[in-house]
């Protein structure tokens, strides 16, 4: 479950930051990528050159270095978003304070306070610290922002007194995130195929016929089922969306043709299909073999049916497997979409009317509604993509997956 995983490791003052050391190189040799940023009080417990040597890239703990008078500085935003989950380990009593009252006096604070992803934090102090109502209030505070736990465990503390406080072992945080992330994976061992963005169909060998989609949807899509732990196949056509997640197996195609050769192969080992691409429906009859030179007439171009990719999957789906559909329409929207549905043999079909503000082809925002075979619509109201597609994919693991 690592390999690939964008870990950033934050590490504040306390003398359990030593095995923060153990930590990376476990979370290195399992395969996840590792960013560490340390508060300023951590540089007094580890060195940067040691963290930065097993983690394979630089460890950060300043906005910009002071002495450097270049202007180059560590975007906080940027870590954050790169970010596929957050470590915080140790965290001490003093950042967990200032995690719940928003303060952001240092790097990692702000890296924090702009985060998306799941975050861990893995407090150490000493026993009465531990003990005491703020840090216990605290501890709620966070967990009730939707932050995981890691407990301390019991044992000799640095201060020579024995009781609870001491960091979680490296192997128990490691086996703590694994079993967290598990029970928030309901795609694990799930395959998905996923089909997005717009084809292009060649009138010659300079220009085609395509359309304005952009392939966000279809990546958004892809991101989230990787997210939730399914083994994601993406079939991507000419867009200008592309996945960030390296874990996700790209297939890039032009024309439809090629666009439902790559996804009759793939189906066939798949759990769930989301055919979301914006499939041109026609190609010309013939591609000129060199560019088609103005006549001073009229140029009339006969078209062709492409083959429809969604309606052949859904003539050979076993019983097994999930397929959802998209449906565009401009006019007499959820009939049409019902009609489409049932014709093409889907189990799901996901309505997209682009004529709603912030919806369809090139935004960052959609609206849809989701119709199932028994007709009933669910609407997601607007917002981000990703939202969208984490909806969907819930909506899928919650009424479709068996
Ligand atoms: N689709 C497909 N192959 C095509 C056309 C569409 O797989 N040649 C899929 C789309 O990816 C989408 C669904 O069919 O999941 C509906 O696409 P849409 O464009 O709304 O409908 P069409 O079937 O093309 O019908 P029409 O354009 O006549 O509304």
């Amino acid at each position: 479950m690592w390999r690939g995983k964008k870990v950033l490791l934050g590490v504040t003052g306390s003398i359990a930051a030593y095995k923060t050391t153990f930590l990376t190189r476990l979370l290195i040799k399992a395969g996840a990528e590792v960013k560490v940023v340390l508060s300023p009080a951590a540089r007094d417990f580890v060195t940067p050159l040691t963290l930065a040597t097993l983690s394979k890239n630089p460890v950060l703990w300043e906005y910009f270095d002071s002495e450097d008078d270049s202007g180059t500085w560590n975007n906080h935003v940027e870590l954050a978003l790169w970010a596929d989950l957050i470590i915080i380990a140790p965290a001490t009593s003093n950042t967990l304070g200032k995690m719940v009252s928003g303060t952001c006096d240092n790097l990692l604070l702000g890296v924090y306070m702009s985060a998306k992803c799941p975050i861990y934090f893995a407090p150490a102090m000493d026993l009465d610290m531990y003990r005491h109502p703020a840090t216990r209030e605290n501890i709620q505070k966070l967990q009730s922002f939707g932050h995981h736990f890691i407990p301390a465990g019991k044992g000799e503390l640095a201060s020579g007194l024995e009781g609870e406080g001491r960091m979680a072992e490296p192997e128990e945080i490691i086996a703590f995130v694994e079993e967290d992330m598990n029970i928030r994976s309901p795609l694990k061992g799930k395959k998905i195929l996923i089909n997005a963005g717009p084809t292009h169909e060649a009138i010659d060998p300079v220009r085609f016929i395509g359309n304005h989609s952009s392939g966000k949807m279809g990546v958004a899509l892809a991101e989230q089922a990787s997210a939730l732990g399914a083994q994601v196949f993406l079939v991507l056509g000419p867009g200008s969306a592309r996945p960030g997640d390296s874990t996700i197996e790209v297939h890039d195609v032009v024309s439809a043709d090629e666009m439902n050769e790559a996804c009759q192969e793939i189906f066939t080992n798949m759990d769930i299909a989301i055919l979301s691409a914006a499939v041109a429906d026609y190609k010309p009859a013939k591609k000129a073999d060199q560019k088609i030179k103005k006549s001073g007439d009229n140029l009339e171009i006969l078209l062709v049916e492409n083959p429809d990719i969604l309606r052949g999957l859904g003539e050979r789906k076993s019983d097994g497997q999930v397929l959802v559909g998209f449906a565009l329409e401009t006019q007499n929207a959820v009939p049409n979409a019902i009609q489409k549905l049932h014709k093409k043999n889907c189990d799901l079909i996901v309505l997209n009317t682009p004529s709603e503000k912030g919806s369809g082809f090139g935004y960052d925002t959609n609206e849809v509604i989701l119709i199932g075979r028994d007709e009933k619509t669910h609407t997601l109201e607007l917002k981000s993509k990703s939202e969208i597609a984490k909806e969907i994919l819930d909506h899928i693991c919650n009424h479709l997956l068996a």
